[in-house]
């Protein structure tokens, strides 16, 4: 038995120590926002927090979990629901296209302003170099990233209430 603390839930999972944290929050949490992308941290598909860290939940041991706090996709909203900035840009720059790597990236992204809350290009790339994207929406990602920050103005809104008119 595993009790870790998750999204502010404390959770008792039966599992062993060694299971993944990816399949343990997916499989016996039923929280599947968290993608399975290559299971060797290599994409970042599968990002969590860990104290606020992100973390590749694929190669890390739910064990490594226990006493410490693990965020997911489905926790970084506010409790009301209202999205966090980061969400909300992604929302704004229609940054998906299949959606498979987003929840990983969203939470790379919301660890990297929380370090760094003005990020150039060159720190944007830099920090979610380790998250892939197969459909290639760098620049929609980078572009969010910074409407999240306040350095930029979202475009993408104003172009569909024009093609809306
Ligand atoms: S699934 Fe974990 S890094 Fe690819
Ligand atoms: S949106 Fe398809 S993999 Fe990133």
């Amino acid at each position: 038995m595993v009790t870790i603390s998750i999204n502010g839930n404390a959770e008792e999972i039966d599992v062993d120590p060694a299971m993944p944290l990816l399949w343990a929050v997916r499989e016996r949490l039923g929280m599947t926002g968290t993608k399975f992308g290559c299971g060797i941290a290599q994409c970042g598909a599968c990002t969590m927090h860990l104290d606020g860290e992100p973390i590749r939940s694929c190669s890390t041991p739910i064990s490594a979990a226990e006493g410490k706090e693990v965020t997911t996709i489905e926790g970084i909203a506010d409790p009301d629901g209202t999205l966090s900035k980061v969400q909300q840009a992604w929302i704004s720059e229609q940054v998906p296209q299949c959606g498979y790597c987003q929840s990983g990236q969203i939470m790379s992204a919301t660890a990297l302003l929380r370090e760094t809350p003005r990020p150039t290009d060159e720190q944007i790339k830099a920090y979610m170099s380790g998250n892939i994207c197969r459909c290639g929406m760098y620049g929609r990602i980078r572009k969010a990233i910074k409407v999240a920050a306040g350095i930029e103005t979202t475009t993408r809104m104003d172009s569909a209430e024009e093609v809306s008119a």
